[in-house]
């Protein structure tokens, strides 16, 4: 497995535009991870199309080879998973590493709690600064027992042979990862598991069981499994990631003269937070061609440049959105008036900090911000220079600014750009299929 403090990638882009073509980016990287997940524990084979080849989810991939599952592929896309039914799974002979994934570590402890045997879960240097402790505890109160580094931090220890009992969890973070991570152990749980969320957070896991066959019950917002069941094999068609999407839908809304066009988009409900905004903010976004596909809504985006202003982005749509913040701050700078951030401090707590990186960065490139607990306040109409900025590692933080790029007033130079990989395989090349002026040196 890749390790990317071992190499570096450094972007650099050039103002151009406009951003015009009509492409597909790569697959969902939440749906991609949650179809090994579960075609790995149903009877059955399991064919995923449009799996994201990226390196967390690839990273999920070979711990469920780990774990003693045949996994044949990706190949463009396809992968074809041996299920091993829900007790199938074997002991792995090391340490899983998970590479820079939270999704990977949040969900993958709660499946194994449950397990027969030992494991331990690992990650790159970004991912063992994050919290766990926001899995652990719920997780020990239904009867795991999982050890942490300080401060909750991983690798995560996980102990064999512990029976697990279902509990009902108010959770006091809006967290699709720690929902997810519930209900997968309370799939082996004795009884109910229930989790209720203080506002909704994305749901792929609750509708892929629905697609194995396991009922989740769902109500207002809570959703609840039955320990006990098993999941049938099932074919999955992982639409492109709307949060991928996004650096495209700013990128055309800031580029004058931009006309693009994004291909079978997911457009779940809980994921289209980027959209919300961006249209609040002034943005022509069309969405047409609407379709279900395997229980998940898709449809084809087209953005075309529109001036945009500042607004005070409503709290409801901050977990809607929460992945997309970093371009959303780009948006925001190009906007005429004043973009209000709050209620978003779990950005604080993603690849890397958010909030700071993304001031940081901006001040790097001449653009002055207001950093506050949990928020940001961005005057729009301020002019980017070039600069020279930091991504930190984290890879949405770099493709905002090659996005950046697009209006600034001279290069932008972006260090630490390997991590784009880990959702975003390609997007250098797509980036200059479409009209950016990008150059990518180094491995990726
Ligand atoms: C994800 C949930 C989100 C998101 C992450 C992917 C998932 O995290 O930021 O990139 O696949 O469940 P939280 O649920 O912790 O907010």
């Amino acid at each position: 497995m890749t390790n990317n403090t071992e190499h570096q990638v450094t972007f650099r882009a050039q103002p151009a535009g406009p951003i015009v073509g009509d492409i597909r980016v790569p697959g969902d990287k939440s749906m991609s991870h949650r179809s090994i997940m579960l075609g790995a524990l149903a009877e059955g084979i399991t064919e995923v199309n449009g799996f994201l080849e990226g390196e967390d989810s690839l990273a999920t991939v070979q711990a469920f080879r780990d774990l003693g599952v045949t996994i044949e592929g990706p190949d463009n896309g396809f992968v074809r998973i041996h299920g091993v039914g829900m007790n199938g799974l074997q002991a792995p002979r090391g340490p899983i590493y998970l590479g820079n994934s939270g999704t990977g570590m949040r969900l993958f402890s709660g499946l194994l709690a449950a397990q027969a045997f030992d494991s331990e879960l690992v990650g790159d240097a970004s991912l063992t600064k994050r919290p766990m402790g926001r899995v652990a505890d719920p997780l020990r109160a239904m009867g795991a027992v999982i050890d942490t580094a300080e401060g909750g931090r991983p690798p995560l220890k996980i102990r064999g042979s512990q029976p697990l009992t279902g509990i009902h969890y108010d959770m006091p973070v809006a967290s699709a990862q720690v929902k997810s991570c519930l209900l997968l152990a309370g799939l082996y749980a004795d009884g109910v598991t229930s989790v209720t969320e203080p506002a909704p957070t994305r749901d792929h896991t609750e509708r892929m069981l629905e697609g194995f066959g396991y009922h989740v019950y769902r109500a207002d917002a809570t959703s609840s499994v039955s320990g006990g069941g098993k999941l049938v094999a099932c074919n999955i068609d992982v639409p492109a990631d709307i949060s991928s999407a996004a650096f495209f839908l700013v990128a055309g809304s800031i580029a004058p003269g931009s006309d693009l066009t994004l291909r079978h988009v997911g457009m779940n409900p809980t994921r289209v937070g980027v959209i919300n905004i961006l249209r609040l903010m002034g943005a022509n976004i069309d969405v047409s061609n609407e379709r279900a596909i395997g229980g998940e809504p898709v449809a084809d985006v087209r953005v075309r440049y529109a001036p945009l202003k500042g607004i005070d982005i409503p709290e409801r749509e901050v977990p809607l959105a929460i992945d997309e913040f970093p371009v959303l701050f780009i948006a925001a700078t190009f906007a005429e008036g004043r973009t209000t951030l709050r209620g978003a401090e779990e950005l604080r707590v993603k690849e890397s900090d958010r909030i700071q990186v993304m001031a940081d960065g901006l001040a790097a490139v001449g653009v002055k911000t207001t950093v506050t607990p949990d928020g940001i306040i961005i005057d729009g109409g301020q002019a980017m220079t070039g600069g020279i900025v930091n991504s930190h590692g984290d890879h949405r933080i770099a493709m905002s600014f090659a996005v950046a790029s697009l209006r600034a007033k001279g290069e932008i130079v972006i260090n630490d750009c390997a991590n784009v990989a880990t959702s975003f395989p390609g997007f250098v090349e797509l980036a200059q299929q479409v009209g950016m002026n990008i150059q990518s040196q180094g491995e990726v």
